[in-house]
């Protein structure tokens, strides 16, 4: 049989707590006047202490498995797609694979800043229809509130906190992931950069001291990099699944800056109503911007069975990049599941696996 990848569960978590532009106001020189005109956003999530880039990954991914009526035992594959990663090793993945009690599912990060989404969407397509897995989880998660410098008025005024997850299944059905432009120019590579704490660089008093564990970025250079590629990215891939513009029912492009969003559609000729944008309630939350952005379009109504929409994001790296989508929604035989279970017993099978760990331990160690 033919296998096809698709988007069968989709699920989004966003931290309670939202801050305003009057508030960031407070503490640098800006307004809520700049802030909206200059990049559409009015509001942010940010996490509490407690909420972190696997907690709220893991809360996507159970939503989407609960929608997708695939239980946490049956996932093949997790990548988590982030730039806050809970630490520089070992992955978030492996951390959201324990909690959720994904047993048997292999897991690892995928570094691709904003565009690392759409990266691992292709990835997991093509392992899915090679017939190399049948089910993954794909999730983009950031808490950038996290390592953003609240003193640095270029950057802190953009960026939020959330999750987004997809799950992707093998069906016989034509549909799903058709079609993906991938690509990067490193040598812009300080444009967006967290500069210390990696090899470079590692983490020092220094490096603290002079803010260089927060995200830089040279702003003007990013934007002007992002209206060239946009609107190219969108009409490469369309063309590589052999549609034209007239095709596409929804663009949903990586929630950065509306001047951008606007920027691409001019470019390909193409009503704003044509992109769904929500930057305003949530600023730029990276990776996860594309599949938060997808579970409201769904909830708006924006998305229907059949659609043909495309996915298209850029940032640090750079990299940038877009993919095709003929939209499954969801599939009909489903039968719910109730995950706070399978969250439960994820929780008691890793407590009981480290104590069994300790024991094997003590005892090689008589052994000796
Ligand atoms: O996911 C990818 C992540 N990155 C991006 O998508 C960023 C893309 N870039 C942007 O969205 C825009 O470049 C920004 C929103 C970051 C900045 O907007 P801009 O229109 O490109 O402003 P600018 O950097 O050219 O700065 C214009 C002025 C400067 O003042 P002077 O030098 O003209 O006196 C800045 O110092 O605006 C000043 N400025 C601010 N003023 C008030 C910069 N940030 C602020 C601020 N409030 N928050």
């Amino acid at each position: 049989m033919k296998r096809y990848s698709h988007i069968t569960g989709w699920g989004m978590v966003v931290p309670e707590r939202i801050l305003t532009n009057e508030e960031i106001t407070q503490t640098v020189d800006t307004t809520d006047e700049w802030i909206r005109t200059r990049t559409g956003v009015q509001e942010r999530r940010i996490a509490a202490e407690d909420e972190t880039t696997a907690s709220l990954a893991s809360g996507a991914a159970l939503k989407a498995l609960t929608m997708a009526g695939i239980k946490p035992s049956q996932v093949d594959m997790i990548i988590v797609s982030t730039s806050s990663p809970e630490h520089t090793f070992p992955s978030t993945a492996s951390i959201v694979q324990d909690e959720i009690g994904a047993i048997k599912a292999g897991a690892f990060d995928l570094s691709a800043a904003c565009t690392g989404f759409i990266y691992a969407l292709d990835m997991v397509s093509h392992a899915i229809t090679s017939g190399s897995i049948d089910i993954a989880l794909v999730i983009g998660a950031e808490t950038l509130s996290k390592i953003v410098n609240w003193k640095d008025r270029n950057t802190c005024i953009l960026f939020g906190d959330g999750a987004g997850a997809f799950v992707l299944q093998a069906l016989d059905k034509p549909g799903g992931f058709i079609s993906s432009v991938l690509r990067s120019d490193g040598s812009g590579a300080d444009l967006l950069t967290l500069p210390a704490g990696g090899s470079k660089l590692p983490a020092s008093e220094q490096t603290v001291r002079d803010g260089l564990h927060y995200i830089h970025m040279q702003g003007r250079e990013v934007f002007r990099f992002a209206t060239r590629v946009m609107a190219k990215a969108t009409l490469e891939t369309v063309e590589k699944g052999g549609l034209t513009l007239d095709d596409i029912s929804l663009i949903i492009p990586h929630q950065a800056n509306q001047r951008i969003i606007e920027s691409a559609a001019k470019k390909l000729k193409l009503p704003m109503d044509k992109f769904f944008v929500n930057l305003d309630k949530y600023g730029n939350t990276s990776t996860a911007s594309i599949p938060i952005a997808t579970c409201e379009a769904v909830e708006a109504d924006a998305l229907q069975p059949g659609d043909m929409i495309v996915f298209v994001g850029f940032g640090g790296g750079l990299t940038w990049g877009s993919a095709l989508i003929q939209w499954s929604g969801p599939q009909l035989e489903v039968k719910p599941i109730r995950t706070g279970w399978y969250q439960f017993w994820a929780g008691i099978r890793s407590f009981l696996l480290k104590i069994l760990r300790r024991i094997e331990g003590l005892l090689s160690g008589l052994g000796e």
